[in-house]
C-alpha cells in the first residue's frame, strides 16, 4: 500500500534544508545523466568543477557524440574510473544513431544504456520526468533500516529485494523527483553513517532504531 506520510515529511525537511546543486536546477535528462555518472564514484564537492567544465564543453548529447574519445577522457582526467567517460561517449553516439539524438524517456531504454544501472536509471527518470522509480542506494538502506529497525542484511538478495519493495512503497508517485532527492540529502546531512543528528531529526519520535538506542547498528550487513 502507498503511504505518503513519510515522503511528505522527508520532502518538507528537504524544502528547508536542501543542498543547492546545479543539476537540480534543470530537468534536462542529459545534464542529469552526466551529473549522476560523475557522482557514482565521486563526492559532490569534488564533482562540481568537473560537472561545470564537462557541461560547458559538451552541453548536449550531440556535442558529446561528436567529440573524440580522447577529448572526452581529457575532461575526465583526475576523476578516475575512466570507463565512466568511455561509456558516456559510447552512449551519446548510440543515442544519436538509435534514438534520433533525443535522450530516451523510457525507463527500460535508459537502463539499457552502457554504464547505467537501476539506481542511475531511477535517478534520471525521476529527476527529469518525475517518473515514480525509487532510487535505492546506501542512503535508502541506512535511513529506512533505522526508521523501521529492519534487520535483513542489505548485502543479500533478500535484503535488496525487501528494501527495493519498501522504497517503492514509500515513494510518493506524484512527487518522485523531490522524494528521491530528499532521501539523498537526508542521508547525507542528517541520518549519516557515523554521527547521525538524531536530536534535530524530524523522524526521531517515529524511528524504531532511535527508540531501541542502537541507531549505529543499522544498516545490518552479513559481511562486515
Ligand atoms: N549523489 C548521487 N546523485 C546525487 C544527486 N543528484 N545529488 C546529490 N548527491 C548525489
Amino acid at each position: 500500500d502507498k503511504d505518503i506520510e513519510i515522503s511528505t515529511m522527508l520532502v518538507d525537511w528537504y524544502k528547508e534544508n536542501q543542498r543547492d546543486l546545479p543539476w537540480r536546477q534543470t530537468t534536462d535528462p542529459y545534464k542529469i545523466w552526466i551529473s549522476e555518472i560523475i557522482l557514482q564514484q565521486t563526492r559532490v564537492v569534488q564533482g562540481l568543477d568537473y560537472y561545470y567544465r564537462f557541461i560547458d564543453r559538451f552541453p548536449t548529447v550531440d556535442a558529446l557524440a561528436a567529440a573524440s574519445e580522447e577529448e572526452v577522457l581529457k575532461y575526465w582526467q583526475g576523476l578516475g574510473y575512466y570507463s565512466r567517460a568511455r561509456n558516456l561517449h559510447a552512449s551519446a553516439q548510440y543515442i544519436m544513431l538509435h534514438c534520433g539524438g533525443i535522450f530516451p524517456s523510457s525507463y527500460e531504454t535508459i537502463l539499457s544504456l552502457k554504464g547505467i544501472g537501476e539506481y542511475t536509471a531511477a535517478a534520471i527518470a525521476s529527476f527529469a520526468w518525475n517518473m515514480p522509480y525509487p532510487v535505492v542506494d546506501g542512503n535508502v538502506y541506512r535511513v529506512f533500516s533505522r526508521l523501521f529497525a529492519l534487520d535483513t542484511p542489505i548485502d543479500t538478495g533478500k535484503g535488496k529485494k525487501e528494501f527495493y519493495e519498501l522504497a517503492n512503497m514509500l515513494i510518493n508517485p506524484s512527487n518522485a523527483s523531490m522524494h528521491n532527492q530528499a532521501v539523498m540529502d537526508f542521508g547525507a546531512l542528517v541520518c549519516t553513517p557515523q554521527a547521525p543528528s538524531c536530536t534535530s531529526c524530524p523522524f526521531q519520535h517515529k524511528c524504531l532504531a532511535f527508540a531501541g538506542g542502537n541507531v549505529l547498528d543499522y544498516p545490518v550487513k552479513q559481511h562486515k
